[in-house]
């Protein structure tokens, strides 16, 4: 069996955002860091990285937060954007304020326009991310879209060909599944993250997005009862689905 790895507990704690190595030094010495219930007091002891430590360690009372290799689902709200940088309210102010200052930080797995509601994925893990959005992976998603004009019939075709070519690039798009819902709404699968990639193709045949909302990676859908602004860690089970079609 694989042995946990290890860390010291100031370095762990403030690398989960708890506060500075001196702020967590002290909170350390003062007792209010337990590990099965007794005090750990020095703050250079090395702690094994088992999966089960959230349960046995309380800081200040509190179950320890999820260790590094944290996977999140989010039911993005409209009005917040995935950034880290920009002005107003970004997705990160809906998680808690410790979270925000975790090392290695949360980022989204690729990006919703402020406009688009749905699906988003958050890691701390640099190399999942990338295992996700790489174009190799194939990981498709599919975007529940209500449109301005009433469809035209041929969506399917046209995004199902692998022609469409959009405004100011040079390759065409990789073929998309086209499904119509109503008059003026429709799911479609992609395979690629394009800039603007939806809104863009329905403008390209001429109809205008008025409401986007991503309801599943891969083979993951939005659970029912995740409200906008929720968000939840994801199980290994719920993440393997975003690797396996739908
Ligand atoms: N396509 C878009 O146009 N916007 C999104 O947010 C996602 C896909």
């Amino acid at each position: 069996m694989n042995k946990a790895p290890t860390a010291r507990l100031d370095r762990l704690l403030s690398n989960l955002g708890y506060g500075s190595r001196r702020e967590v030094q002290d909170l350390i010495k003062a007792g209010y860091v337990l590990l099965d219930g007794d005090a750990v007091i020095d703050g250079d002891e090395r702690i094994a990285l088992t999966p089960d430590l959230a349960a046995r360690m309380t800081v200040e009372g509190e179950p320890l937060d999820p260790l590094p290799g944290l996977v999140l689902m989010m039911n993005k709200p409209i009005g917040v954007t995935c950034s880290h940088k920009e002005q107003g309210p970004l997705v990160y102010s809906l998680l808690p304020e410790r979270w925000r200052a975790r090392n290695p930080a949360l980022s989204t797995v690729g990006r919703l326009d402020k406009d688009t509601s749905g699906l988003l994925l958050l890691t701390d893990d640099g190399a999942l991310l990338h295992r996700i959005i790489s174009p190799k992976a194939n990981v498709s998603k599919r975007y529940d879209v209500t449109l301005d004009r009433p469809l035209r019939g041929d969506e399917s075709q046209v995004f199902g060909a692998g022609t469409l070519m959009l405004d100011d690039e040079d390759k065409p798009l990789l073929p998309a599944q086209f499904e119509a819902a109503s008059e003026k709404r429709g799911f479609l699968t992609i395979t690629e993250g394009r800039y603007h990639q939806v809104r863009r193709m329905f403008a390209a045949i001429g109809n205008h997005v008025t409401a986007l909302h991503r309801d599943r990676i891969g083979a993951l859908a939005l659970p029912d009862e995740l409200a906008p602004g929720g968000y939840r860690v994801l199980g290994s089970a719920e993440l393997a689905r975003v690797f396996q079609s739908a």
